[in-house]
């Protein structure tokens, strides 16, 4: 089976605590549950990574990188770095496999500073505003990608 990293950044370990109305009810555990579900219908493996140092997701990055590990696709979710964490932006260019972005918030209508992406450029997909749902649509667009 291909490799599907699902990468989570700053404050998602707090899901289920964060407010309602932007983020829903699912906790971090129930969405790497329902990825990885969906993903193995689509032929996809799944490994959970979720880390609040920004340093220590820029080595995973250079480990996939570096190819210490298998990974055919990443879906992402850095939180509050996506706006403006230029290293993550640098890590994750030196990984040659497609990459979705996700958002379970609708970052565009939200405040002006969520508008950007530092990392819109090296994406394929971007899903924003779909909760759990919006991972799933995600899955089956790298699914599709990478032929799976
Ligand atoms: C988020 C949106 C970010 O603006 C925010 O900082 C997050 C979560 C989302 O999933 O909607 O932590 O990435």
């Amino acid at each position: 089976m291909k490799v599907l990293w699902l990468l989570h950044g700053v404050n998602l370990d707090m899901l289920g605590k964060r407010p309602v109305e932007h983020y829903g009810t699912v906790t971090l555990s129930e969405l790497c549950a329902g990825v990885t579900a969906h993903a193995a219908s689509r032929g996809l493996e799944v490994r959970c990574f979720q880390t609040n140092h920004e340093g220590r997701l820029v080595e995973q990055l250079h480990d996939l990188a570096r190819g210490d590990e298998r990974v055919d696709a990443i879906l992402i979710n850095p939180g509050a770095w996506t706006h403006y964490s230029w290293a993550l932006h640098d890590a994750l260019e030196l990984v040659a496999c497609p990459v979705a972005e996700v958002h379970l918030s609708a970052v565009a209508e939200r405040e002006e500073w969520r508008r950007r992406s530092v990392i819109a450029d090296l994406v394929a997909v971007r899903v924003s505003g779909k909760g759990l749902d919006g991972y799933l649509e995600a899955v089956d667009r790298l699914a599709e990608i990478v032929g799976s």
